[in-house]
């Protein structure tokens, strides 16, 4: 097992990355010296596979859980789950020292998380992320929150666990298509912080794609090391926290004019990660060499690396980017590459550069 300590003052954690962790969960509670009653809330795809685990631990330990199941998918990130979430927690008496699991994805995290700092005014929570996204991005960091019509993770709080599991044996049921889609994150790690990384990546994506479980220790580790470095840097986003958004300029315009669903997260940024270093190329002297290695490991990782545009959507694809709240009088702002591992945020691009990079791709 690997740990990862986040430091964070009085709100400091430890992240745990390793192969039977699960089990072990109602041990770990333990140690945090909770209260006897919690609700482990999970989506229908991962307690099918989980939940009983994590309930026989959990009771194991002398905990009295509640399960709550909502449906698979981004769509049960909203207020009316929320709510009924509430409801549980009250109808199982949860009190200030009960706690929440989060036993799944990114979309069981952020909504579980939302509502342990929400239900009477926050109590604690354990994070068990069963993805490769969830495990190096959502589960660290602090972010929790649900949609609204008008838009992804308008309402929300920074609110952070007091612990979380990352198991990898929970990927053995993941499918290939979300575990490939974690790891353009993974990759992003590499070009905006570590070239060593980046290079391992290189070396071990055979590997990785196996879900070799040693090789999973050490990425997932690093990745989750580099989040909470840069977090603990500036956990409530003015400055170094933008670089996490490397390729998510144009990947979330991507998402957004895809309509979503379309593209996973992972594939979109991939193109944006990729479209993000020719634009490093052209604006900040990013090598070529550097260029091609990023948009080898994409394609090697069997994600998308280009995308078919005629006028029509691209049109729609510039009209989401001007959406995005980084733009500021007509240019947007990018976070560009200098080499690989360094790259600099707030960089202003004029449309028709971007225009140009698109086009490039074939
Ligand atoms: N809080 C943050 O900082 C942050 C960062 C990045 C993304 N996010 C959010 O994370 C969400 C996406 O997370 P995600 O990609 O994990 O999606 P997800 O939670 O929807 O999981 C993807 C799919 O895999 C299934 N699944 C999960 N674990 C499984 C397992 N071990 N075995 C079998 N099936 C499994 C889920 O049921 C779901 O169908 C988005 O809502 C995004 O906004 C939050
Ligand atoms: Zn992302």
């Amino acid at each position: 097992m690997r740990i990862v300590q986040v430091s964070l003052g009085h709100r400091s954690y430890a992240i745990k990355v390793g192969s039977g962790l699960l089990p072990r969960l109602g041990a770990e509670c333990a140690q945090l010296k909770l209260g006897q009653r919690c609700a482990v809330v999970t989506d229908s795809n991962v307690g099918r596979h989980f939940a009983r685990a994590a309930l026989k631990s959990l009771s194991a330990s002398g905990f009295e859980p509640v399960l709550i199941t909502v449906p698979a998918g981004e769509k049960s990130k909203r207020l009316a789950v929320v709510e009924k979430c509430y409801d549980q927690l009250a109808a199982h008496r949860l009190e200030r020292k009960s706690f929440i699991v989060a036993l799944g994805g990114g979309v069981v995290g952020d909504l579980a998380g939302f509502v342990a700092a929400t239900y009477l005014r926050g109590i604690p929570f354990v994070q068990v992320p069963t993805t490769l996204l969830a495990q190096v991005d959502s589960s660290v960091g602090g972010k929790t929150g649900v949609n609204l019509h008008a838009g992804k993770n308008l309402v929300g709080a920074f609110y952070q666990p007091r612990l979380v599991l990352a198991d990898l044996d929970t990927f053995k049921t993941l499918p290939k298509r979300e575990f490939v889609s974690g790891l353009a994150e993974v990759i992003k790690y590499g070009i905006i912080y570590d070239a060593v990384l980046f290079a391992q990546l290189e070396r071990n994506l055979p590997k990785l794609l196996q879900r070799d479980a040693p090789t999973l220790r050490a990425v997932v580790a690093r990745c989750c090391e580099i989040k909470a470095d840069v977090v603990g840097q500036d956990e409530t986003e003015s400055g170094l926290r933008a670089i996490l958004n490397f390729g998510h300029t144009i990947g979330h315009a991507i998402e957004n004019s895809s309509g979503y669903g379309k593209f996973l997260h992972g594939e979109a940024i991939s193109i944006g990660q990729v479209a993000a270093a020719r634009l490093s190329q052209k604006l900040l002297g990013l090598s070529s060499r550097d260029v091609e290695r990023i948009g080898k490991l994409f394609v090697q990782a069997g994600l998308p690396v280009k995308l078919k545009l005629n006028p029509a959507r691209r049109k729609k694809l510039f009209a989401a980017m001007q959406l995005d709240k980084k733009v500021s009088g007509g240019e947007i702002k990018f976070v560009l590459a200098e080499k690989l591992g360094k790259v600099v945020w707030g960089q202003k691009v004029l449309p028709a550069v971007i225009e140009e990079v698109l086009a490039g791709l074939p």
